[in-house]
């Protein structure tokens, strides 16, 4: 008996990075796992990696029709829904004079609207299982603030309130809603910027230095404190912000 065992997880953004790491620990102890991710080959490719146990749906956490498919295929095909993992998301820089109109819509469409569509559809689910869980990547950024990352912050700061909502109106379901805020993690969207960056030591250093550990955590790092939230180890935690940053928010 493993400590998942039974338990079916969403995890959006499950195809890369946090959402990556998380759906390969879950998997490693017992959770039947679906890997909703708006990049299909890339959650088609960790499915097929990880074996049985791994179900990869292609998913906009934006649009509600997607969501309602990815809720309705994961009960039809795996028959309940135990954790919701609300991962999916990204960021881009730029302050509210430069950030353009569309930009900060369609953040704050897969940031904040993706997190209320996936709850919303999967909630009668959770609570029907009497012991349902709601973890949200939220981001260290939602408590202190950082600068030029006006969208973003702005669609954490969202996610870590809503969180707190959440858990307040679903407690009498059974249903846990908790969430990390993560400092900054090497996953492969800074991977991505520092390798195209003038100066990749410079920007290395940058983001190394965010922290009193002068250094960027790893998506690992981060899935175990998920993985504790989603499990019945963390029984008595519903509207909580776990910070795992490496000092940031302690700044
Ligand atoms: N990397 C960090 O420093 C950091 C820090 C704090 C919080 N976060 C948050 O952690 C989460 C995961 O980030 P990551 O760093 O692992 O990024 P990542 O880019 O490695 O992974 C994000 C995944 O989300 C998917 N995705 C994007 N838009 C989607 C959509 N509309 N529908 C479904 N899937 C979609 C992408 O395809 C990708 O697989 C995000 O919410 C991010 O804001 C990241």
């Amino acid at each position: 008996m493993t400590e998942f065992d039974g338990d079916v997880v969403i995890i959006t953004g499950g195809a890369s990075g946090i959402g990556r790491a998380t759906a390969s620990l879950l998997h490693s102890r017992g959770a039947r796992v679906v890997i909703a991710d708006v990049n299909g080959p890339a959650a088609d490719e960790l499915a097929a990696e990880l074996g049985e146990g791994a179900l990869a749906v292609q998913v906009d956490v934006s649009d509600s029709a997607s969501v309602q498919h990815l809720i309705t295929t994961t009960v039809e095909q795996l028959g309940r829904l135990d954790v919701l993992c609300n991962n999916a998301g990204f960021g881009f820089r730029g302050n509210v004079t430069t950030i353009a109109e569309a930009d900060w819509d369609r953040l704050m469409s897969v940031n904040v609207r993706g997190v209320f569509l996936c709850s919303k559809y999967a909630m009668p689910h959770l609570a029907a299982t009497g012991t349902g869980r709601i973890v949200n990547t939220s981001s260290y950024t939602s408590l202190v603030g950082i600068a030029d990352r006006a969208a973003y912050v702005a669609s954490k700061g969202a996610v870590t309130a809503l969180t707190r909502a959440m858990a307040l109106d679903h407690v009498a379901e059974g249903v846990r809603v908790n969430a990390v805020a993560p400092g900054t993690i090497d996953s492969p969207y800074f991977g991505t910027m520092i390798a195209e960056a003038d100066n990749p030591g410079e920007l290395l250093d940058e983001l190394n230095g965010r922290a009193p550990m002068r250094r960027m955590g790893q998506p690992e790092e981060i899935a175990e404190a998920i993985a504790w939230l989603a499990s019945s180890r963390s029984t008595f935690a519903t509207g909580s912000i776990l910070t795992i940053d490496g000092g940031s928010s302690a700044w």
